[in-house]
């Protein structure tokens, strides 16, 4: 079959594509944090549909829960993993453990303490060089502290945008929290392939290195569009920022033959792989 020969092709080239694409920054300095927060309902639902057997654990609470607080390189992705002597230690996050568990959970797995190592070895080594994050307390301490600072649901709702499954257009969104924070956000979608609806996913903003507030203007990966908002969502299609998981029936409604096919499967591996790693 002709598809299928598509598919092996494009697995390299899919591989490749994603390395240049992504151009990691291979010194350590940065220039700018971007704090992520994202939209449990909807990593959940992206995580299932990358793979049958996966499942995901969400609090009952709906509330934006941290991924983490990345440094960069204005215009690359990084620098990342900038210390391999700081290993990561889950000891020393107990005190705020609890705190961690609600704000700053492990969707994807369910695990205690999985994301937190991850994102401490990715990013947390990185921000290290920074004297008030450079410890594994004072890193995710500070993503508790912006949290609770910069809570994304009392923004959005303050704004009149609520977890309801009514659209809202990306630019709405967009200046909801530009007009609560005075400074540029990154709002950032992703697409159901079963449905091709759009949902929104993550919004991210961004944190000079005296750990103000800046625009997160020069970000990579963005699309380029005319509104100037930074974002990687249709800007000519509504959001759906959900209110709760999509039922059983929603969900395999429709599923087709060729999600049977280990190749799609492997496909969608490499396309969540791209983002969830970042
Ligand atoms: C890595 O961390 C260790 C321990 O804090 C420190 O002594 C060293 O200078 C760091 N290395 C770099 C490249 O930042
Ligand atoms: C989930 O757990 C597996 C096995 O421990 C691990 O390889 C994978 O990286 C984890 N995924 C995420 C997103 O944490
Ligand atoms: C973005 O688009 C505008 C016009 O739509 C163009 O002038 C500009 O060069 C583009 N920028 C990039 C980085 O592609």
């Amino acid at each position: 079959m002709f598809w299928v020969f598509l598919k092996l092709i494009s697995v390299p080239l899919c591989v490749i594509v994603l390395d240049l694409n992504q151009s990691v920054h291979a010194s350590t300095d940065w220039d700018i944090l971007i704090f992520t927060q994202h939209w449990p309902i909807t990593v959940c639902m992206q995580w299932k549909e990358a793979q049958e057997h996966h499942s995901c654990k969400i609090l009952p609470e709906n509330t934006w829960t941290i991924h983490g607080i990345w440094p960069t390189k204005v215009g690359t992705i990084g620098p990342l993993f900038c210390n391999h002597s700081l290993h990561f230690d889950p000891q020393k996050l107990e005190p705020i453990e609890n705190n961690l568990l609600t704000y700053w959970p492990d969707i994807y797995n369910g695990s205690t303490t999985g994301l937190w190592k991850h994102e401490w070895n990715k990013h947390g080594t990185c921000a290290a060089i920074l004297e008030p994050l450079d410890t594994e307390i004072k890193y995710f301490s500070k993503g508790l502290e912006w949290i609770h600072m910069y809570t994304m649901e009392n923004i959005l709702a303050r704004a009149g945008i609520n977890p309801d499954n009514m659209g809202y257009t990306p630019q709405q969104i967009w200046n909801a929290v530009k007009g609560s924070l005075g400074t540029n956000p990154d709002v950032q979608c992703v697409k159901d392939k079963k449905t091709g609806r759009w949902y929104l996913f993550e919004i991210r903003i961004c944190f000079d290195k005296s750990l103000k507030l800046i625009d997160c203007d020069g970000v990579k990966g963005l699309k380029n569009n005319s509104n100037k908002i930074i974002s990687n969502c249709p800007l000519t299609q509504t959001l759906l920022y959900p209110g709760h998981m999509p039922s059983d029936e929603e969900t395999h409604e429709d599923s087709k033959p060729y999600r049977l096919s280990w190749l799609f499967q492997f496909l969608q591996i490499i396309q969540l792989v791209q983002w969830i790693t970042l």
